[in-house]
């Protein structure tokens, strides 16, 4: 029962759920079969008994001896006791009926990570004696699976280090991608760790219609967006898959062993793949697993098989990383730990989040002021009333405001969000007023992206890119 009180069953997948309940079963038989005593085999009855309701709520589902959890990473939000809320998420789309954007408490249930609370941002704080980012304060990285692992970890000086990625689909990123890497350059820094960062030119070469040398162009421009983030050179390692997994003498040894223990019925249940998607696909999920484990990086850690890892990313990720921590500790790996972000939504409003295959949603990275002060004006979807003294007399609506919504992630400053949410929610400033707030901070902050990406060189990009060691010992 230890396990279902100390909370470590909310953290579990449906799939790790299920195989604990076939275990439970498995026990129970064997007590029975040994002659045990009634109390031992009342004792474990009882925990068969809640692992079963703990796995029904998780999936949905009764639970089925030798029938895994076909479904377990669901790509829809709907919970079979819902019907309304039609929230869906996977690495491809996130789609909801509501302004205010997805559910996130929902998705955390549904997903079964854990939320980051106030005790663990304090925690945060206390291990690194650094203030928490606003993307921790603001509840923007909302949700995580084994954080306190981690924070272990660094207060016992033993190392981890860091995993991120970007799908190269086009030339320009656009702002909410920024968000993963603003927060990963943050974690580098207050956690000195090593950092390495998954450019899946060949994920979008069998997604998108491009050739793989255009991928592997995006890939390289996309580093250049990467690096003007600030990473540091000594302690970061980014590669293209179309490179890298050539030339490593442990990576591709993990993608096969991460294909040999996933079945196509559960990829089929992760990712939603039919019988007519290319088997490109359907063996992709290992690529982006691999690089979760340190032994896919000798150059960096050596022959070290157990450094754990922590990927920051938005939770439309985490379908990969749930397959990842399924496998993990059936091929002698740690499982990695995440840290998940909420969308930046696209301009329309938070139905969806800001995509480049959708230009119109996003403001690009190489948007000039002028671009970023008429999208806003044009697009940014208003929480304001329909007339000026409709708006005086009720005020506007922050919830679904997409200017007040991006102002959380980029203006820094508590005392101004907050100033602006008050004045905003009473009437006192217009949409329009909100607006020009928004686009005097995003025009600098872009600017100051642009002149920084001017700045890098295509040997810069070769260094970042060369698989090599990094300021770390191993
Ligand atoms: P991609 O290129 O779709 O996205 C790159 C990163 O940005 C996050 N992201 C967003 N975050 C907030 N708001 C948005 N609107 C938004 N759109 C995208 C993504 O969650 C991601 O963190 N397959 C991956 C590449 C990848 C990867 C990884 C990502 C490979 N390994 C490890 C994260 C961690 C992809 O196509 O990401």
């Amino acid at each position: 029962m230890a396990d279902i009180q100390n909370g470590d069953s909310c953290s579990s997948s449906p799939l790790e759920l299920f195989e604990r309940v076939t275990a439970q079963g498995e026990k129970v038989r064997s007590l029975k079969a040994g002659k045990a005593s009634t109390d031992e085999i009342d004792a474990a009855v009882k925990l068969l008994l809640s692992l079963k309701v703990t796995y029904k709520t998780a999936t949905g589902q009764d639970y089925k001896a030798g029938s895994p959890p076909v479904d377990f990473s669901p790509v829809s939000n709907n919970g079979p006791t819902t019907t309304q809320d039609e929230d869906f998420v996977d690495p491809w789309t996130v789609q909801t009926a509501s302004a205010k954007g997805v559910d996130y408490d929902k998705l955390i249930v549904r997903f079964g990570s854990s939320k980051i609370d106030k005790e663990l941002i304090n925690r945060i704080e206390r291990v690194t004696g650094k203030t928490p980012h606003h993307f921790l304060r603001r509840g923007i990285f909302f949700s995580h699976r084994d954080m306190n692992q981690i924070l272990d970890a660094y207060e016992n000086k033993k190392h981890f280090y860091l995993y991120t990625g970007r799908g190269p689909s086009s030339e320009a990123m656009h702002l909410g991608h920024l968000i993963p890497f603003i927060f990963t350059k943050w974690l580098q820094e207050i956690f000195n760790v090593p950092l390495v960062i998954q450019l899946t030119d060949d994920e979008k070469y069998l997604w998108k219609d491009l050739t793989i040398e255009k991928a592997y162009d995006y890939a390289i421009e996309n580093a250049k967006d990467i690096i003007a983030c600030g990473f540091d050179i000594n302690k970061t390692f980014i590669f293209s898959d179309l490179d890298y997994l050539g030339m490593s003498s442990g990576y591709y040894k993990n993608v096969v062993k991460v294909q040999k223990h996933v079945t196509f019925n559960q990829v089929k249940g992760i990712f939603g793949f039919t019988d007519s998607d290319c088997i490109g696909k359907i063996s992709f999920p290992a690529i982006q697993a691999a690089p979760s484990f340190s032994s896919s990086f000798p150059q960096i850690f050596k022959d070290k098989k157990d450094i754990q890892c922590l990927i920051p990313c938005a939770i439309d990720q985490d379908p990969y990383f749930r397959m990842t921590r399924d496998v993990a500790p059936r091929i002698g790996y740690l499982k990695p730990a995440l840290l998940h972000s909420v969308f930046f939504p696209a301009l329309q409003g938070a139905q969806t989040k800001m995509s480049a295959s959708d230009p119109n949603s996003s403001i690009f990275l190489t948007d000039t002021p002028k671009q970023i002060k008429t999208k806003i004006n044009k697009h940014a979807f208003s929480g304001g009333k329909d007339t000026i003294e409709e708006h005086r007399k009720y005020g506007g609506n922050c919830e679904v405001d997409v200017s007040y919504m991006y102002l959380t992630f980029f203006l820094e400053d508590d005392d101004k969000l907050e100033q602006m949410k008050q004045a905003y929610s009473s009437g006192a400033l217009l949409t329009g007023e909100l607006k020009k707030v928004l686009i005097e901070t995003l025009q600098p902050l872009i600017a100051a992206h642009q002149q920084r990406r001017k700045q890098i060189t295509d040997e810069m990009v070769k260094q970042f890119m060369t698989p090599r060691k990094l300021a770390f010992d191993f």
